[in-house]
């Protein structure tokens, strides 16, 4: 008799408990009317993350309309600090967000925000800067959505190699050999590394001989590359036929300081960027960039919105089609001349949705 009683005490505060946390998302039964999203990005003045964030935005809008659900997002920069990334995301359960969404200052230090998260059952789901495997796995609710890393690469080296093949003339020097330099986003950042990799491997698998004459760290950043390159500029010159830059923001920082030093576009050397920003893209539409490969910032952007309005309605994940049921990656499209033009500022569709 006193054990029921105890039974029935547990159970009712269970059901109590999962009343009142809300932010599980993973019991409620009845469809809320509004739901609470928390973002939080690594830097809001980078090119690419912040389109990205505009998609977010623009989806969340269409779910909206669709579903009539109110979805309210708060969106925090964390301006490359660990420390305030951390104090945000707490910021944002306390104030009652169903999932946050954290796009990590620094990919190998999610330990807190998981503690935290697991603390009040709030979901997270990474995005773009990608935590190992072991750190996704440390507890139930965490996903990631980002691209295939490597993929951008290959797709980098195959428009710089159909360059090297249509324009004779790349070879500046005559001597058959590619001579390239990088230029690299942020030390340890996954998609800097993979990126750089494949790209070179893939250039050399088409049987083309290359020569690195060097590379440098510009964090992704335009003025930095600027700098970089000019510094390049003085110590290599005429040699450099190509630059391999990890994204487009840095690939436009080398325009600008060819740009700079006067040489005329007949002078520059072959430059591949990745990304598919709008500036990116003007640069492919005036020649100024070989091509560019795109970073489906719209396909992240509808998967995580997706993804975040399931985990904070109850909904099922079953259609997102989550690879061991924490990743969504999504692939990369290569764009040179001729692919430009299905790339219209005003489409901003998803990859799959051109
Ligand atoms: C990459 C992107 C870069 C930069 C970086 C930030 O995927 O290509 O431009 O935004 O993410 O983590
Ligand atoms: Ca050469």
């Amino acid at each position: 008799m006193r054990r029921k009683k105890y039974m029935a005490g547990a159970i009712l505060l269970i059901l109590l408990a999962e009343i009142f946390t809300g932010c599980g998302g993973t019991s409620q039964e009845t469809t809320p009317k509004s739901i609470k999203v928390g973002v939080t990005v690594y830097d809001q003045y980078d090119t690419f993350v912040s389109q990205l964030m505009e998609s977010f935005h623009r989806y969340a809008g269409k779910k909206e309309e669709e579903t009539g659900i109110a979805i309210n997002i708060e969106v925090y920069n964390a301006a490359d600090s660990q420390t305030t990334q951390n104090s945000q995301v707490e910021k944002m359960i306390n104030d009652g967000c169903q999932v946050v969404c954290v796009n990590l200052v620094d990919r190998t230090e999610p330990t807190t925000i998981i503690d935290m998260a697991e603390k009040n059952n709030v979901p997270v789901i990474f995005f773009n800067r990608e935590l190992v495997e072991e750190d996704l796995e440390r507890w139930e609710w965490l996903y990631y959505v980002g691209a295939k890393a490597f993929e951008s690469g290959i797709m980098e080296g195959e428009l710089a190699v159909k360059e090297w093949q249509e324009h004779p003339e790349a070879d500046k020097n005559g001597d058959g050999i590619f001579q390239y330099m990088v230029l690299e986003g942020e030390a340890g950042h996954q998609d800097a590394i993979v990126r750089t990799e494949y790209a070179v491997s893939t250039i050399v698998e088409q049987g083309i001989e290359v020569e690195k004459l060097g590379y440098a760290i510009a964090n992704w950043n335009r003025a930095q590359a600027q700098t970089k390159m000019a510094q390049m500029l003085t110590e290599y010159g005429e040699e450099i036929e190509l630059v391999i830059a990890n994204n487009d923001d840095m690939a436009l920082g080398a325009i600008d300081a060819l740009k700079a030093e006067g040489i005329g576009q007949e002078q520059w050397p072959v430059i591949v960027g990745i990304d598919g920003t709008d500036v990116g893209l003007e640069a492919v539409r005036n020649g100024e960039l070989a091509g560019t490969v795109y970073n489906d910032k719209e396909g992240q952007a509808k998967a995580m919105l997706e993804l975040a309005y399931q985990l904070s309605t109850g909904g099922s994940l079953k259609n997102l089609e989550l690879e061991k049921g924490k990743y969504i990656r999504l692939p990369y499209a290569k764009i040179g001349p001729d692919e430009v033009k299905n790339y219209e500022f005003s489409e901003e569709k998803s990859i799959e949705e051109r």
